[in-house]
């Protein structure tokens, strides 16, 4: 590629090398440091902490390690009680991703010394931001409910205790089991908007919550992390299925995207959708049907006529709503947990980043006027 030829959205360019996660678009092959995801998500004893390690320390830990880890992860749950005020004083109507990112940057109000390499200071940070955002995005829904948020329980694991500490109810195994895996699918995948947005700033050596927090930010628009919200909103709009082709056909006449289809690497159906769909009939089994899926079902099969020539089919977002649907999770809170995941990938990047570092700074091609006069106010 001609280095000065512009490349909207950076399509193609690669802008760092990285050994944390790979894709294959048009195999649908994702591994997370080299091994598919496909064997993690299956591995009975996979956990999203043991990924998360993975991802950040680049390679698989011992039981030692993992126990630390854990231990650890545990320990620091609890968020001091000046962010839980902090968060009271949101408005209700106000979207949970706006509080995630505002609570996740006030978190460097509190942990603020900035020691970039020192392998202890880093460690802090990353057990810190992995185990209170969980804690943060629980008490924003309990405190827009009118409710105080409760204190994690530290008996429970780290999937289990977030849905405890969102329904105030010990959750059904199988149903903890599942969302923990769905953590597992989102944690990572290369240089995608947000990861980017994370190690753009985190380039400029600020400090991690800066990092996380500018992360979230990027992850809330709806061509990334909210489409999987978009895509609950669209399926219920529907209703049933004989409103599946009339739509479609609306949204191709009107050039409408639709939501949870596409991607910008996959041009088969990612390999996480695959996965989801199949945790998602696990769970309909255990706990009941969703009737949302079979349209769900149905819509896929007509996307994929429509417009597989395209290398459009169905991405990660299309079956994660239903799942946390099912577990009672209210639609908005969907991006939020898509960023719960996701910090396991955006601090292995920042990480990385800080290995290699040089500040990002792109270069533009400007398409403006030259030398114009300065007209006065008073004359214009
Ligand atoms: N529905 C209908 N047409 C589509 C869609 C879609 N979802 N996605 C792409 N296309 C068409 C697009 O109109 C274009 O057609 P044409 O060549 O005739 O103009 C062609 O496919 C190529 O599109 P593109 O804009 O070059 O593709 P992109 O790589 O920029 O888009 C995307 C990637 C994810 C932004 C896009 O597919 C999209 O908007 N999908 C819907 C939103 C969504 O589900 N986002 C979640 C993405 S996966 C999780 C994540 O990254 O957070």
């Amino acid at each position: 590629i001609n280095a000065c030829e512009y490349m909207p959205g950076l399509e193609g360019i690669p802008a760092a090398r990285s050994k944390i996660s790979f894709v294959d678009g048009k195999q649908g092959i994702l591994e997370y440091r080299g091994i598919p995801v496909e064997e993690i998500a299956k591995a009975p004893s996979t956990t999203f902490l043991e990924t998360a390690y993975l991802l950040i320390w680049g390679k698989l830990p011992t039981r030692v390690e993992l126990h630390e880890f854990e231990s650890d992860i545990r320990y620091h749950r609890r968020v001091k009680y000046r962010i839980r005020d902090m968060m009271k004083c949101f408005p209700e109507s106000g979207h949970p991703m706006d509080a995630l990112q505002a609570s996740a940057a006030a978190l460097g109000l509190f942990y603020s010394r900035r020691a970039l390499d020192d392998p202890q200071y880093i460690r802090q940070a990353v057990v810190r931001l992995l185990a209170k955002i969980p804690t943060m995005v629980a008490a924003f829904q309990l405190i827009r409910e009118g409710n105080d948020p409760i204190q994690p329980n530290d008996d429970l694991d780290y999937s289990t205790n977030f849905l405890y500490m969102l329904t105030e109810r010990i959750p059904d195994p199988l149903a903890a089991r599942i969302f923990d895996i769905c953590l597992t699918l989102h944690a990572e995948h290369t240089i995608n908007a947000s990861t980017f947005s994370a190690m753009v700033t985190a380039s400029t050596l600020t400090d991690p919550y800066a990092v996380v927090a500018s992360a979230v930010g990027t992850l809330a628009g709806p061509l990334h992390g909210g489409a999987n919200e978009e895509v609950i909103a669209m399926l219920e709009d529907m209703g049933s299925p004989e409103n599946i082709r009339p739509y479609i056909d609306r949204c191709l006449a009107e050039k409408k995207r639709i939501m949870g289809f596409g991607h910008r690497v996959y041009k088969v159906k990612d390999p996480r959708a695959s996965i989801l769909q199949g945790l998602a009939e696990q769970l309909f089994n255990k706990i009941g049907h969703d009737r949302l899926y079979d349209i769900a079902v149905e819509m896929e099969h007509v996307v994929e006529e429509k417009l597989g020539h395209k290398g459009i089919y169905a991405n990660v977002d299309f079956y994660s709503g239903l799942v946390y649907r099912r577990l009672g999770i209210p639609t908005d809170l969907f991006t939020p947990i898509f960023a719960i995941a996701r910090v396991a990938g955006w601090l292995a990047h920042w990480k990385e980043q800080l290995a290699v570092n040089r500040i990002f700074r792109p270069t533009q091609q400007y398409i403006g006027q030259h030398g114009l006069p300065y007209v006065p106010v008073t004359e214009r």
